[in-house]
């Protein structure tokens, strides 16, 4: 999830770069860089941490307040970049753009390069000299590789090399007015000038300037020059299309056109999910997780597995724990990271202890790490967040690859790190020999189609969705009922709807029900079921029918194909057919959607609701 800009035409571009990555700032980002092309040479600078350290680094001085703004140098075309950590650690060096050999070609790319090991081994043999831990470089390389003096023919070469999840831009320092970009998955779009034009990952980045737009789609590559631009597809062929004008006020744009933070993180999920998942299945039947430095040995041996987290993350641990005891057979203890740490647990050194934690700064959930470590267990964390407190303070890190996100409620960031549990689960298994190769295969395979099913859920349940919101949203009380690997999904549907809505809400375990909430029921109380394909799916069959007795409205979250779940709720909501234990990963999105439409409809601000603030990373 970074910010691409580039430029090229008549004017000094360095400023309007800067502001071009000023305008992305609110995607987040570890460091950022520049490259300039002037006289057959690139200058590039880059930075960690946030815009005016780059602009430090530059010599571009704030203007304001008496001092002095350095004159911008005379190059018109360049390219600039903001990094969110995915490959690589948070350095200088791993900050884009990055160079070949000679620094003649120099690229900024968004995403992940999966075959990016492969690619590095054979152009390392060749000779290329690498000079950052990125995925990105690999492509700057290819690039060189490919390169006889036609720079568009190089990147669709290259493009056709790649496999992966991502958006770059290339320019060459014997093309002056040259840029080239091209697009699998991550967005990209050209902006239109007179004598100028930009490429940007999103159009705030260029919407002071211009509001000509011209998106380009998944597989095609585009030849930016002062004079316009031209698309080709990844064979070559020409493909027409004309620029939209873009209507949008600076702060829909930066919504990228959607009404709330919140909405867009929802959509973002196929891919942050698909971000996560990627290179870490590199075959169809092996899960990589080499960048976790813990021995096999000890995974093989370890005694059992602790989670600890708080909201969201917990609810994502909850689901994680189906996975690896039903995959790896390795018992799991999960627990709420402020209770955790006060209970003078029982940890030591063959226990694995995994903190969840979004933004790896919850303080509850730092201190319960922190003393499972001291009494000598393995610490692993799993966090959004590269080189926050979480990372510094574990033996080993996995990364959810989910980009910033703004709204308060999680969304993007709970479904990634659902993803990189499912991940971890399949990894100890391995590792332990507690699944068939072919077991291992099938779970591989529909975990790779999950990002699709999260898509085509999205593209299909919304109308419903806003069916029942519209219905209910002047209601008193919502409950969520659940069994197994449901209940996880119902405590976060329950989580999300009394934290955006202020509705309360309650998630029980549905064979809990008749042991008091029961009393909670009436004709008045909107029951949503997660009834998806599970060994316990008759259980809560019945649990529907108890509830629908009390006049109760039942909405079922379904498996698609599920006629008795259909006849026994008042309206089923159905999501694609997975495998049982990665249904709650695709069941969530009814209900993230459900909290919003609710909240929404009572006219409240999703983004920020009341008593809540994000936990941030403190530079
Ligand atoms: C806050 C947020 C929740 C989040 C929780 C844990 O309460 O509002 O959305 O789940 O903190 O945050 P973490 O960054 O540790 O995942």
């Amino acid at each position: 999830m970074c910010g691409i800009v580039g430029y090229v035409g008549k004017r000094p571009c360095r400023d309007l770069l800067v502001a071009g990555l000023e305008k992305l700032e609110y995607r987040g980002y570890d460091s950022a860089g520049i490259s300039l092309l002037e006289d057959g040479r690139i200058d590039t600078v880059r930075a960690v941490g946030n815009l005016a350290n780059l602009r430090a680094a530059a010599g571009i001085e704030p203007d304001g307040d008496g001092a002095v703004a350095v004159a911008a140098p005379p190059a018109t075309i360049g390219l600039a970049h903001t990094r969110w950590a995915t490959h690589g650690r948070v350095t200088e060096e791993n900050a884009h753009p990055h160079g070949d050999c000679s620094d003649a070609v120099h690229i900024v790319l968004n995403g992940i390069v999966e075959n990016h090991s492969e690619l590095r081994a054979e152009l390392s043999e060749q000779g290329h000299v690498f000079s950052s831990e990125t995925d990105a470089e690999i492509v700057a390389h290819l690039i060189e590789r490919n390169y006889d003096g036609d720079l568009t023919e190089a990147v669709r070469r290259s493009f056709n090399e790649l496999r992966g999840h991502y958006a770059f831009a290339a320019m060459h320092a014997e093309q002056p007015e040259t840029l080239v970009a091209a697009r699998q998955e991550c967005p990209l779009i050209v902006g239109l000038g007179s004598d100028e034009a930009f490429i940007a990952s999103a159009i705030p980045a260029f919407l002071a300037e211009t509001r000509r737009a011209l998106i380009i789609e998944n597989g095609e590559i585009v030849t930016v020059t002062p004079e316009g631009a031209s698309i080709t597809d990844a064979a070559g062929n020409p493909v027409e299309r004309d620029a939209d004008q873009v209507e949008w006020d600076e702060d829909t744009a930066e919504k990228g056109g959607y009404a709330t933070f919140m909405r867009k993180e929802i959509d973002e999920q196929p891919d942050s999910v698909a971000e996560t998942i990627a290179d870490r299945l590199p075959d169809r039947d092996r899960v990589d997780l080499s960048e976790l430095e813990i021995v096999p040995e000890f995974i093989a041996g370890m005694r059992r597995i602790v989670i600890v987290a708080c909201g969201t993350s917990y609810h994502a641990g909850l689901v994680g724990r189906y996975a690896i005891e039903q995959w790896a057979r390795v018992p799991v203890e999960m627990d709420i990271a402020s209770e955790y740490r006060y209970r003078d647990p029982v940890v030591g050194e063959d226990d694995l202890v995994i903190g969840i934690t979004q933004s790896g700064e919850t303080a509850d959930t730092l201190a319960a790490m922190r003393l499972a470590r001291e009494r000598g267990a393995k610490v692993l964390a799993l966090t959004n967040v590269m080189g926050s407190q979480a990372t510094r303070d574990a033996d080993a890190v996995l990364y959810t690859r989910a980009g910033l996100e703004i709204g308060v409620a999680a969304t993007k960031t709970f479904t990634t790190q659902v993803a990189a549990m499912y991940l971890l689960g399949l990894w100890v298994a391995q590792h332990r020999g507690t699944i068939p190769d072919e077991r291992l295969a099938e779970l591989i395979a529909e975990l790779k189609a999950i990002p699709h099913k999260i898509q085509e859920t999205l593209d299909s349940v919304e109308d419903q969705v806003k069916a029942v919101a519209r219905a209910e949203h002047e209601g008193r009380f919502f409950l969520y009922l659940g069994r197994n690997i449901g209940l996880p999904i119902c405590l976060e549907g329950a989580l999300k709807m009394k934290e955006i809505s202020y509705i309360p809400s309650d998630a029980y375990a549905a064979g809990e029900m008749k042991h008091g909430p029961i009393a909670l029921l009436d004709e008045s109380t909107p029951v949503v079921c997660v009834a998806t394909e599970s060994p316990t799916l008759e259980k809560m069959l019945s649990n529907m029918e108890e509830v629908r007795a009390r006049g109760a409205d039942v909405i079922a979250i379904a498996t698609e194909g599920s006629p008795r779940v259909a006849e026994a709720s008042d309206l089923a909501i159905e999501i694609p057919r997975t495998d049982w234990v990665l249904q709650p990963i695709v069941a969530i999105l009814p209900l993230q959607l459900l909290a919003y439409h609710v909240a929404r409809m009572l006219g409240l601000n999703v983004d920020q609701p009341r008593n809540l603030a994000k936990t941030v990373t403190v530079e």
